[in-house]
């Protein structure tokens, strides 16, 4: 599903990432951990075709991102839910559109019945039902952040890739947006979760990847975080 190989990315000349090596497979759940500034958000940004890195090769569903088709291109970021770490809801959008918008172009309007009775359960479950017409602007960050997980969500995404998604939670939320990342992962979407939540990682026991000046370290079984 992810194949990264040799993966180098320079900011200026300051380089963020190192000869990156992963590969993450089918329904497979990886902790990205490492310090502030360890370069998690820019590695999740190559996963996710938002920007290229300098030298090295990633492939994601099979497919080469360097010489990848636009047609291919537009499916792969279909199978894609990103929660950026900067969360980018459309502000005067309500929290619903903002939403039913990852799902169809035409917003609300145009979805189908099951990803509407989808995204209802997801913002119940995410406890935003209140929310759901109220403009994304005057969310609290918490809040917004839980809209972003349900906008990465409601499309069934074969690949999540959330960054630091319980950031701005406490305790119950971030647990509760755990529940779902799980329970997407069991019924087979792949994950990488970018955290610095202690708490999870040595609760819920995972494959652990650690980036350290540049470097990717895979600890394959338990991680000690
Ligand atoms: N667009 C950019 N231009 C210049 N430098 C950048 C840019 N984006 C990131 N960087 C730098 O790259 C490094 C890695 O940043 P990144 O955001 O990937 O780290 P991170 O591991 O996600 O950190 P955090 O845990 O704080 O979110 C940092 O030193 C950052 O300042
Ligand atoms: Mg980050």
């Amino acid at each position: 599903m992810i194949s990264v190989a040799g993966v180098t990315k320079f900011y200026e000349r300051a380089r963020v990432l190192d000869q990156i090596h992963l590969e993450l497979g089918k329904g497979e759940f990886l902790y990205l951990l490492g310090g502030t500034g360890a370069g998690k958000s820019t590695l999740l940004r190559i996963l996710s075709t938002e920007e290229l890195p300098d030298a090295g090769t990633v492939s994601l569903f099979g497919y080469d991102l360097a010489t990848v088709s636009g047609t291919a291109l537009r499916a792969i970021r279909q199978s894609i839910g990103t929660i950026p770490q900067d969360i980018r809801l459309i502000p005067d959008f309500s929290v619903l559109d903002n939403v039913a918008l990852s799902v169809s172009l035409g917003g609300r309007r145009a979805l189908p019945a099951q990803a509407r009775s989808r995204i209802n359960d997801l913002l119940e479950r995410l406890g935003l039902g209140p929310r759901r017409d109220q403009m994304a602007m005057t969310l609290s960050r918490g809040e917004a952040q839980r809209v972003a997980v349900a906008r990465a969500l409601a499309r069934c995404p074969e690949l999540i890739l959330a960054d630091e998604p319980t950031g701005a939670q406490d305790r119950d939320s971030a647990w509760g947006l755990m529940d779902l990342f799980l329970k997407a992962n069991l019924t087979g979407a792949a994950v990488i979760l970018a955290t610095h939540d202690r708490e999870i990682v040595r609760r819920v026991r995972k494959r652990c990847a650690v980036l350290k000046s540049g470097r990717l370290l895979l600890e394959e079984s338990l991680c000690t975080y």
